[in-house]
């Protein structure tokens, strides 16, 4: 990390993008059950989840003066809603496999009405803020590698590729209204990023619990499944581990979301959907560029 160094990408609003989820099969990561069931518990936090966020911004809209971030803002919203429409698709293909999704969103709708209403605007926008920073952290987590992916099915590779390089394109912009209109102290920033970590991690293995469980499989096949499948994800060598240094930095008193760099093969991507218009292919080739 150069901290004099500013790296910054515009947001660019996309529409309509077709990753033909429908197609999918059940278990499209590497014929995995719980691999797969993870990603798919995640999907089922983002449309609320986005809608959520675009709510705790727009708590602080009339605040904002500096029309740059005014537009930022803008932009921010337009994208996120993109993704809950997008991310809903793919909750709708596990729903039409019999997964108890309509529960699991009713609970979470819930929980964020809970906080908008309850707590501070200062709460919610440094929550956003720091679930941002988990999400600006994806492209990298998931496609550094070539292999880390290599084994998912490309449309919903495809997906999570378009989802990441705008969680980057946008990855300051919820962090810029905290700084400049928030007036968020210290301590709740850095809550925050503790406390949105502990509940995205429990909400994802207890869901991909339960979808396992309405899959057929047995308690005991469940343990197995996660003793076995969870290093992956959190063990010393698993994707995440190897994001924890970009993690931290939140904590560091001087942090700013452009001190990281941009994933390095982000104009593949651009290049590829402006060349095809097809948001698969520029997937494949942003995943195909990887290390
Ligand atoms: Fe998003
Ligand atoms: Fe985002």
């Amino acid at each position: 990390m150069n901290a004099l160094v500013h790296y910054q990408v515009d947001p660019v609003v996309r529409t309509k993008l077709d990753f033909k989820l429908e197609d999918v099969p059940r278990f499209w990561f590497a014929g995995d059950p719980f691999r797969t069931r993870m990603f798919d518990a995640l999907s089922v936090t983002f449309p609320d989840g986005e809608r959520y966020f675009i709510e705790c911004v727009r708590l602080f809209r009339d605040k904002i003066t500096d029309p740059d971030l005014q537009q930022r803002v803008a932009d921010f919203i337009r994208q996120e809603a993109q993704h809950g429409i997008a991310h809903d698709k793919m909750n709708q293909v596990m729903k039409q496999q019999g997964m108890p999704v309509e529960q699991f969103i009713t609970f979470l709708n819930k929980v964020f009405k809970l906080e908008l209403k309850k707590r501070s605007p200062q709460y919610n926008i440094a929550m956003t803020a720091a679930a941002e920073h988990l999400t600006a952290l994806m492209a990298e987590t998931f496609y550094s590698k070539r292999e880390t992916l290599a084994e998912a099915h490309p449309y919903v590779r495809a997906l999570l590729a378009w989802h990441s390089i705008e969680e980057m394109e946008h990855r300051d912009v919820a962090f810029d209204v905290m700084k400049q209109v928030g007036e968020v102290p210290e301590s709740t920033r850095k809550f925050a990023l503790a406390f949105t970590t502990i509940m995205m991690f429990n909400f994802t293995m207890y869901r991909a619990n339960i979808m396992l469980k309405y899959d057929g499989f047995s308690r005991l096949d469940r343990v197995k499944m996660i003793a076995k499948g969870l290093p992956w994800f959190i063990g010393k060598k698993g994707i995440f581990n190897a994001m924890r240094g970009q993690y931290l930095d939140w904590y560091k008193p001087n942090f700013h979301p452009s001190q990281h760099p941009i994933i390095r093969q982000y104009d593949v991507w651009v290049k590829t959907m402006a060349e095809t218009n097809d948001p698969i292919l520029a997937g494949d080739a942003f995943w195909k560029a990887g290390l």
